[in-house]
């Protein structure tokens, strides 16, 4: 939520910030802002809506060697150009950019009023500059004075600051990502690697209260150790090529498309990495996987999965449910955390719980260096490469596969779910291809008017409907529901209508049920949609998509994200950047 950039080096600072912003813009698009050093003035510029293709000319920032930048997604105060970052100082000298939420801002923002300094927005962040201006009345310098403002401030937060009169970046990190990329006589700051990852993959995690003064080298300054401390340099293994859009409209489509490849990585997983966490499962006692959103229904695929492969029993739970089951947790518990962004507030909060209480943790994150990967035992990567798009699609099969392979290794079988998982990769070339995207076109056209489509399936099939919903919902703004086959008729049925599109998942494994409930639905009238390996006569249409048995959820959701997709288009809807979502939800 909010995404902020900031440059200190040789190269255009302005430049660099806005096309860096460019690739947070996933974090939050209500509105950007910059302010670009260029001695002895700021340049402040704020703009309400979507950065887009804007460039820095057209905006008419100045040649600078420093300069950050902010794109928001509000949480307080509307979304005008007043609350949009960067915000200032009373003396306005002292600039901040800032990403999550300063708890304490009302009370903080009495004090200072009572200290003579005066608001002009809504937004929490303001009181930041403000402390660190009343601070420096009192005699501190700049650095020191930011210092002293972090013992006022309760919440999470990443904060980037600069001073007019001083050439350098403040950079602060609490429970919100920060990370600096090392260049040759430069630095980046930024919320997620993409920013600058065009020039260099040497970057530098921040840890917990973090604060790190930026000008010609970099020094690491930890408020909870309350000393200086050495941060290493880790190598990133993305691309550049990766962040970018290449031939695809949009991200949502390059990154279905680019499935087959990141299935192919997890397929070749280090093997130990799975023998170990495997390992850990089989000796706790009391397992949990906690995820929010689209990686919940990864989870709720892995207790399928691991039932029916590994004859395993794992609790799932919303990660913000879990504190409603904390008191089971002991020092032979497990808790499995699945996160894209690995920043998700909630599921964060679900890990301390657990490690509070004395549990193991164990963490399926695609964001190396992030929060929950620092702050879990372990962790394995989803290797699914930088998911810009909000809706989350190519993470999604890659920690469907993970836990595949883990289930697969549980059952003592890892070489057979390797190459179960191998021969879905060649399929999903077929899934992902101009064909299948433009049959999935015309089913689309009779789709785009629906208020309301219902999504069925049972098993492994029932994730996958609700997970395809959700790729409906948040993209199209179409109103989709999925439900478990069987739960039909316990009410949901009264909701089917003469026309009402239903989408059917069906397996060989529990086709006569699943059929049962689609002829359910047509009788009503519902305009049937089969997915799955063979046809039937009750389907009004059918997308074939063959039978990959414990892979089905891989395979059947491909051909639903690209559906989700096509209707994003025909509504006019933004397939990245839908209304009112960020990529990463860092607040509870
Ligand atoms: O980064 P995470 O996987 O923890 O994010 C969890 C959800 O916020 C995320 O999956 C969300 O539901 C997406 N909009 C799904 O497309």
């Amino acid at each position: 939520m909010c995404g902020i950039i900031g440059y200190i080096g040789p190269r255009n600072a302005s430049e660099i910030v806005v096309e860096g912003l460019k690739k947070l813009e996933y974090r939050g698009y209500d509105s950007f802002g910059f302010a670009v050093r260029a001695n002895p003035d700021i340049k402040i510029l704020k703009r309400v809506g979507k950065i887009g293709s804007v460039t820095v000319q057209e905006l008419g920032l100045p040649n600078s060697n420093l300069a950050i930048g902010h794109t928001r997604w509000a949480t307080h105060g509307s979304v005008t150009e007043i609350n949009t970052h960067p915000h200032i100082s009373q003396d306005e000298k002292i600039i901040v950019v800032h990403n999550g939420i300063i708890e304490n801002f009302q009370a903080q923002k009495k004090f200072l009023e009572s200290q003579g300094l005066a608001f002009y927005s809504q937004t929490d962040t303001e009181i930041i500059p403000k402390t660190i201006e009343y601070h420096m009345k009192r005699g501190y310098d700049f650095v020191e004075a930011c210092k002293h403002s972090l013992k006022h401030l309760e919440g999470q937060y990443a904060i980037v600051a600069l001073h007019k009169d001083e050439n350098k970046l403040v950079a602060i990190r609490k429970e919100a990502p920060l990370v600096i990329g090392v260049g040759e006589g430069e630095f980046f700051v930024a919320s997620d690697v993409p920013a600058f990852l065009e020039y260099t993959k040497k970057v530098i995690f921040l840890d917990e209260m973090d604060l790190a003064v930026i000008d010609k080298n970099i020094s690491v300054f930890n408020l909870t150790k309350n000393s200086f401390v050495d941060r290493t340099i880790t190598n990133i293994d993305w691309n550049a090529e990766q962040a970018r859009k290449g031939e695809f409209d949009h991200f949502f489509m390059k990154e279905v498309y680019e499935q087959a490849n990141t299935l192919e990585r997890v397929a070749n997983i280090d093997e130990t990495l799975i023998k170990e966490v495997a390992g850990e499962i089989r000796k706790s006692e009391g397992i949990f996987f906690v995820a929010c959103g689209t990686a919940s229904y990864a989870c709720m695929h892995g207790v399928y999965t691991f039932a029916k492969i590994a004859k395993m029993h794992i609790n799932f739970c919303l990660a913000h449910e879990f504190p409603n089951f904390k008191h089971f947790l002991n020092n032979k518990s497990l808790v499995i955390a699945l996160s894209q962004s690995g920043e998700t507030a909630d599921t964060l909060t679900a890990i301390r719980a657990a490690k509070a209480a004395g549990a193991k943790t164990i963490s399926i994150t695609n964001a190396m260096g992030s929060s929950l990967m620092r702050e879990s035992d372990k962790t394995i990567l989803a290797r699914a490469g930088p998911e810009i798009c909000v809706l989350s699609t190519k993470a999604y099969t890659s920690q469907l596969a993970i836990l595949t392979l883990l289930a697969y290794e549980l059952a003592g079988k890892l070489d057979e779910g390797k190459e179960k998982l191998k021969e879905v990769v060649r399929y999903i070339y077929y899934l992902t291809s101009e064909h299948t995207r433009k049959f999935i076109q015309e089913i689309a056209k009779n789709l785009r008017y629906a208020q309301h489509i219902y999504l069925i399936g049972r098993g492994l099939q029932y994730p996958t409907a609700l997970e395809a919903t959700l790729k409906i919902k948040e993209v199209s703004y179409i109103h989709a529901e999925g439900f478990a086959g069987g739960e039909l008729k316990h009410g949901v049925i009264a909701l089917i209508e003469h026309g009402t599109p239903c989408i059917v998942f069906t397996s060989t494994e529990n086709e006569k049920e699943i059929i049962s409930n689609a002829m359910e639905l047509k009788a009503r009238g519902g305009y049937i949609i089969g997915v799955g390996p063979n046809n039937n006569p009750v389907f009004d249409v059918w997308i074939k998509v063959r039978e990959s048995e414990e892979a089905n959820s891989i395979c059947q959701i491909i051909p639903m994200q690209i559906l989700a997709y096509q209707l994003a288009m025909l509504r006019g809807c933004d397939p990245d950047k839908p209304r009112n979502l960020a990529k990463s939800v860092t607040v509870k």
